[in-house]
């Protein structure tokens, strides 16, 4: 039975209008890479990153970092603030990888970035989520100054919240993407999911705990074991991940 309203249906996942101002987001199993190319179905995936997620974001909310979570709902589902999203994906880099290297393969893969180093993306995947200036964000007038400054601020808080975290379980957190939406009230709160679709994590032997394995391998059973054991790491349940629903 589901009296919810779907609005929309993404790569990863399902929002729902539950009332006026809160949605229900719903993880499913499906997993993609390369903008979308390469697809998969991981069973229990949605559920571990519904959990993960909830388990992040309640980190963040109890540290004082405004969020979108509200609560978890069981299974694959969690409960959200309803915001406008602004279109910009927020990298935090710990360590140089992926794109970065990529984009300027003069970087030391793995080499240390200290500070942080800061991306802004243009969310939209027709134009591949591009890299974007600060002036960028301003003169087009997706952000106003303040706004970008508060976005910066935030975004080396949660990095920091969440290098702690890792650094107390012996993993090294190397990057991560946020999203920050705005509510009716114009707060900006950090959005969408934080799960090992959206950071990468190493082990003390080089393996990952993220969607990298699933990059690489284009194997969704052990992108799967993967996830098992960011789950397992974190503390948060595996039970019933694999029941149908
Ligand atoms: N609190 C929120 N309010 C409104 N939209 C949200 C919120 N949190 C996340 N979203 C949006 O919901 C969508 C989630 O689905 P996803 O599968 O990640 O989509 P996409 O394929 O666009 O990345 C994203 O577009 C994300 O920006
Ligand atoms: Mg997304």
């Amino acid at each position: 039975m589901n009296t919810l309203q779907l609005i929309y249906e993404g790569k990863s996942k399902r929002v729902y209008a539950k009332d006026e101002d809160t949605l229900v987001i719903e993880f499913k199993d499906d997993v993609t890479a390369i903008d979308g190319l390469v697809k998969a179905v991981a069973i229990g995936k949605g559920v571990l990153a519904a959990r993960i997620s909830a388990f992040f974001f309640k980190l963040l909310n109890d540290a004082g970092i405004k969020t979108h979570f509200i609560e978890y709902d069981g299974f694959r589902r969690i409960i959200v603030k309803k915001l406008e999203i602004i279109p910009v994906e927020v990298i935090v880099r710990n360590y140089a990888y992926g794109s970065l290297l990529r984009r300027l393969p003069i970087y030391k893969p793995l080499q240390k970035l200290e500070p942080p180093l800061l991306e802004f993306h243009y969310k939209d995947d027709d134009l591949h989520d591009p890299l974007v200036l600060e002036e960028d964000l301003i003169r087009t007038g997706i952000l106003s100054e303040q706004e970008l400054d508060f976005i910066k601020s935030v975004s080396l808080r949660v990095n920091d919240i969440l290098t702690k975290f890792f650094e107390s379980k012996k993993l090294k957190f190397v990057d991560v993407k946020l999203e920050f939406g705005k509510s009716r009230s114009g707060e900006i709160l950090v959005a969408d999911e934080i799960s090992g679709d959206t950071f990468r994590v190493l082990d003390e032997n080089g393996n990952h705990l993220d969607k990298e394995v699933f990059r690489r391998t284009k194997d969704a059973g052990l992108l799967l074991k993967a996830y098992l054991r960011l789950a397992e790491v974190v503390g948060v349940s595996v039970d019933g991940v694999f029941s149908s629903y």
